[in-house]
């Protein structure tokens, strides 16, 4: 089956063997009887397979976890309450108190708040090495011991669409014992097949194409059932970030129609990427598949497209973007991504805020950079809608 198929059936129809129904379920209950005491018992040590209470596991999450499993062509999956959840339970299940990481920058705003702000206080050490020349820079600054445990990475990375080369970084990673973690949030499995690169570990933001509609938070993990067992059952159920049932429902809807909606950001993004490449008042626009990408080569051949996500400067700064921004219609402002409607907004001062003037130039974050997530809407209506915001600057 082609992807375009495996999102809509899985690896089969009926969704739910018992009743039949096409669509799967929503198991709103949290709690499961036991039969008999030793029932419970064997079920607590895991001697028999079966539901206990939602926070282990609900057959709804279990839906979506064999889904993205199977897309993401992993063995196991766990699902969490955000894209942040998922990030930090991985980082603790795999990290004690003395270990280091080794992080590609720059990376979403929330995760560098995390690393800054949080692990330290742990006792986790965050090493930085450059996104877009992983895993070269963490050769050249000698970044590796023996406390390192896990490299994290984030391609394309928001917000300035630098493309981490996969491939290499996970061979490197393994001539030293070490896993290799993927946030592919901005790409999803439709556009890089990061396990099939040799990647450990895929973490999504669900929250954004995998939704799809802006109307559900939620994070998910794909990786090979040891690590799962460390991420999922030594981890995540202690730390309880777990996903409700009615949000999983609505990722399982919105993987369906992943392929159709990306399928349309992709061209849209595409073209409003050349579209901006043409503008007196732009200096430089970042895109994966325009052949100015300073990674185009890379890109072309690690993704399967240039997703919906673009990122652009203005000559004139700042305050020329407020203006741009101010001007839009159709176009929002606002944070988010990878939503059937096209986003836009200013990294330094929102989704980056977390960054101060200087961590921000030493990521390579211009503070004038604007980032637009494509939606599917018409191309000439968000081309109207650009240039009312450039006839306002
Ligand atoms: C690349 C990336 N990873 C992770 C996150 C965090 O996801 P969530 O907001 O679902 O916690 C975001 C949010 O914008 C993101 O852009």
């Amino acid at each position: 089956m082609h992807i375009g198929t495996k999102v809509v059936v899985g690896k089969g129809l009926p969704a739910d063997d018992r009743t039949r129904a096409l669509v799967p379920p929503i198991y709103l209950a949290a709690v499961y009887t036991f039969e008999t005491a030793q029932d419970g018992a064997d079920l607590f040590l895991g001697k028999k397979e079966g539901y206990v209470y939602t926070r282990l596991q609900n057959p709804t999450l279990k839906f979506l976890e064999e889904k993205i499993a199977f897309l993401e062509g992993g063995e196991a999956a766990a699902t969490f309450g955000s894209g942040m959840a998922a990030i930090s339970t991985t980082i603790l299940a795999l990290c004690n108190s003395g270990d280091n990481i080794i992080v590609s920058e720059p990376i979403y705003g929330g995760t560098f708040a995390l690393l800054g702000n949080l692990l330290p206080r742990w006792g986790i050490e965050v090493r930085w090495a450059k996104a877009k020349d992983f895993p070269n820079d963490i050769k050249n600054k000698n970044l590796i011991d023996e406390h390192t445990k896990l490299f994290l990475t984030e391609t394309p990375a928001n917000p300035t669409i630098d493309i981490v080369d996969l491939e290499a970084t996970a061979k490197f990673a393994h001539e030293h014992g070490i896993p290799v973690a993927v946030d592919t949030t901005f790409a999803t499995f439709y556009v890089q097949r990061p396990i099939e690169l040799g990647v450990d570990i895929v973490i999504y933001s669900a929250t954004k194409y995998i939704g799809g509609h802006s109307d559900a938070v939620g994070g998910m993990v794909v990786s090979s059932k040891k690590l799962m067992e460390q991420i999922k059952d030594k981890t995540c159920v202690d730390l309880g970030g777990i996903m409700a049932p009615q949000t999983a429902y609505l990722f399982l809807r919105g993987i369906q129609t992943l392929v159709v909606r990306m399928d349309r950001q992709q061209e849209n993004a595409l073209e409003v990427a050349r579209y901006l490449e043409t503008k007196n008042e732009v200096s430089v626009v970042y895109y994966p598949w325009l052949e100015s990408h300073p990674q185009y080569e890379l890109a072309k051949k690690q993704m399967k497209g240039g997703s919906g996500m673009l990122a652009f400067i203005l000559k004139d700064g700042k305050e020329a973007g407020k203006r741009f921004l101010d001007a839009l219609n159709l176009c929002q402002v606002a944070v988010s991504l990878g939503a059937v409607n096209t986003l836009i907004e200013h990294p330094a001062s929102m989704t980056h805020s977390t960054y101060s003037e200087e961590d921000l130039a030493k990521a390579g974050i211009d503070s004038g950079l604007i980032r637009m997530s494509i939606g599917i809407e018409n191309i000439d209506d968000i081309f109207a809608d650009l240039e009312n915001g450039f006839k306002a600057i």
